[in-house]
C-alpha cells in the first residue's frame, strides 16, 4: 500500500496529514484515500459541531464505499443504500436487530488548520483477501 499522504510522528504515534481543515465542511461526509490501487483503504471524515470525527468508508452490511455520503442526524449516520445507521463517536451498529457489524474509528483532531487521522490500520476484509480466505 502507498500511502498518499505525509505522515507525522506525534508522541511516538504515526498520523497521517490529510487536508487543511478549510476542507472539511459542517456536517458534510468527505472520503478519504489513501492507495489509488486498492479501494479499501480509504476513510470518512465528518465534522459535527466543529468537532471531527473518523470512520472507516465501507459500509459493513455489503461493504459499499457510501458511508461519508451517509445521512446525518446527530452523531448518527445512514448508509444511504440500505439504510443501516451507525455512531460515528465510535463506530456502533444504531440498529443491532440489523447486524451486529460496526464502523472502525480512527483518532482525529486538527492542527495549524491541517486535519490529522492517526495511521488506519484497515483490515482487508476476506471477501477482498486473494485467496478468498
Ligand atoms: S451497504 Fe450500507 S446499508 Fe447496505
Amino acid at each position: 500500500m502507498a500511502i498518499l499522504f505525509d505522515e507525522e510522528i506525534i508522541d511516538g504515534k504515526k498520523y497521517l496529514k490529510i487536508c487543511p481543515s478549510s476542507e472539511v465542511f459542517e456536517r458534510v461526509g468527505k472520503q478519504v484515500h489513501f492507495d489509488g490501487s486498492d479501494d479499501i483503504y480509504q476513510v470518512a471524515i465528518f465534522r459535527i459541531e466543529n468537532k471531527l470525527y473518523c470512520t472507516t468508508n465501507h459500509c459493513p452490511h455489503q461493504n459499499a464505499a457510501e458511508i461519508f455520503n451517509g445521512v446525518l442526524k446527530g452523531l448518527s449516520v445512514t448508509c444511504p443504500l440500505h439504510g443501516w445507521t451507525y455512531n460515528i463517536d465510535d463506530g456502533s451498529n444504531a440498529e443491532p436487530k440489523r447486524g451486529l457489524k460496526k464502523l472502525t474509528t480512527f483518532e482525529i483532531f486538527e492542527k495549524n488548520n491541517w486535519v490529522f487521522i492517526e495511521y488506519p490500520n484497515i483490515p482487508i476484509p476476506r471477501w477482498r483477501s486473494p485467496s478468498g480466505s
